[in-house]
């Protein structure tokens, strides 16, 4: 039986509980992190934990716990959950009150966490890249806040799945911004071009690492949104997520991308994550 962490207990998932009135379940109140743990050993955690203070400041809500605290209880979930390569996923809502759009007072926060095995991806995501389509950017203008209402990333993920499609790519005023749950890149000559951080994305930590290994590289660099004619001519699509890492993408709209296989740079930056990702987690 998994192991979950609720309200400062540790306890089997199936006798964990939360109040109906949480604010979470009423009204979508919460934010939220996904950490890869490789190894048994949080990879990037700092990271995380800063968003998941810029997120709760957004939102006005106190961070229940340091970062040692949450540190060890993540360690001691991954732990009791048998190690390995697992995501921790974790939720801070605000609270149990009655049902009322307004704050309520002088109550404190739910915090659950869970792990769950991190399954090998799919062959052909590597071998052949994925698929994905260009939707229009359903979301609120506040998408640099990782919430827990995730309504709108959950129907344009839905009706890429139903399109035959792994991702959809979103697109603001004839901008890409980033897929349903992840960043987006593209290369064109040999140029990494993304998105730049602003309450239209959700600035990803895979992102970082993304960029710090092609600064190492030497390659180009350019945070600024494309055009999705831009998109559909670019010579490499690539998306990333901490639980993904760094995909291939090769056909967006049905249309091929570059030469339809997985591109020399994505092999690359993919090849250097890995490395970094088993250093970091080492002991
Ligand atoms: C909308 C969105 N953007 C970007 C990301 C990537 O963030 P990270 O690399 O921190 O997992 C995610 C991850 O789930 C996401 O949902």
């Amino acid at each position: 039986m998994a192991e979950v962490f609720v309200n400062g207990q540790y306890l089997d998932a199936d006798k964990a509980q939360v109040s109906v009135f949480d604010r979470g379940f009423l009204l979508g109140d919460g934010v939220y992190e996904v950490i890869p743990a490789y190894q048994g050993k949080l990879f990037r955690l700092g990271g995380h934990l800063t968003r998941l203070k810029r997120s709760l400041a957004a939102v006005k809500m106190d961070n229940p716990y340091t970062d040692k605290e949450w540190g060890e209880v993540l360690t001691t979930l991954i732990a009791h959950n048998g190690g390995g390569n697992q995501a921790i996923y974790l939720q801070v809502t605000r609270g149990v009150a009655p049902r009322d759009h307004v704050f309520p007072e002088g109550v404190s926060a739910s915090v659950f966490a869970m792990s769950n095995p991190l399954h090998a991806l799919p062959e052909y995501y590597h071998r052949d890249g994925v698929k994905a389509i260009t939707l229009s950017d359903t979301r609120w203008q506040r998408c640099d806040i990782k919430a827990i209402s995730l309504l709108p990333n959950s129907l344009l993920k839905q009706e890429a799945k139903e399109a035959g499609a792994d991702e959809a790519l979103l697109i603001r005023d004839g901008y890409l911004t980033e897929g349903a749950a992840s960043n987006a890149y593209i290369v064109m000559d040999k140029v990494i071009y993304t998105a730049p951080q602003s309450p239209k994305i959700l600035s990803g930590i895979t992102r970082d690492v993304v960029l710090e290994l092609a600064a190492e590289k030497g390659l180009t660099v350019i945070e600024s949104a494309v055009s999705e004619t831009d998109l559909l001519a670019a010579d490499e699509v690539w998306i990333s997520s901490s639980t993904k890492e760094l995909v291939p993408v090769t056909r967006v709209n049905d249309q091929v991308i570059g030469t339809g296989v997985p591109g020399p740079l994505w092999r690359q930056i993919y090849d250097l994550y890995q490395q970094v990702k088993l250093q970091e987690t080492s002991s």
